[in-house]
């Protein structure tokens, strides 16, 4: 009896690697039949590279893109920012990505991306012409940052009112 145990879970562990190795090399192969993808070892390697090389930070993490400060931790990313753009729209602020896909099932997170036409200078056609599994690697990386989401980034500004002073680059 015990033996069988044995047998059985050394059998359980060759079957889940052996699924592990396959999905590793779909992803990995990546399925372009709906359009061009990254391919990477995990959906969420995926989504922090889309992130990454799609510039979300500097607008969606404060402090991401200034020179002369310590860059955030990847903890802080995506958490909005309190730096204002501001533009003949008024001043805007890149939101909280933590807490829109926090607020969205994925299937929803597709459909904003897929439709997104917010303030400038969020860069909806950029994004908009991301193909579904990446949009979809997006949300499953967001959704995989861990620790406190944060609080909801200042609401957008009218074209009339002061924008508020961005906060001073850490020393
Ligand atoms: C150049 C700055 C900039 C960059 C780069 C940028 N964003 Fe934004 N984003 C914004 C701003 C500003 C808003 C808020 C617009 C408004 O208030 O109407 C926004 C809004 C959004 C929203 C809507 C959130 C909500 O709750 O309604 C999503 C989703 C989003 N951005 C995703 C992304 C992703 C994903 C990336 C990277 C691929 C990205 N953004 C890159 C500036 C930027």
């Amino acid at each position: 009896m015990h033996r069988t145990a044995i047998l059985v879970a050394g059998l359980a562990g060759v079957l889940l690697s052996g699924c592990g190795q396959v999905s590793t090399k779909t992803t990995a192969e990546a399925d372009v039949s709906n359009g061009p993808t990254v391919a990477a070892a995990t959906d969420i390697d995926a989504g922090r590279y889309l992130v990454r090389i799609g510039g979300c930070n500097d607008c969606h993490t404060p402090q991401y893109a200034m020179t002369g400060g310590a860059q955030p931790p990847e903890s802080e990313w995506l958490k909005g920012s309190t730096e204002g753009h501001t533009g003949p729209w008024g001043t805007s602020y890149g939101k909280n990505l933590r807490l829109t896909a926090a607020g969205h099932s994925e299937d929803e997170w597709v459909h904003l991306l897929e439709t997104g036409d917010s303030l400038p200078p969020m860069p909806w056609p950029s994004v908009r012409a991301m193909s579904e599994a990446d949009k979809r690697n997006v949300y499953r990386y967001i959704k995989s940052l861990p620790g406190d989401p944060g609080q909801p980034a200042p609401a957008p500004l009218p074209p009339s009112a002061a924008a508020r002073p961005a906060a001073a680059p850490a020393t």
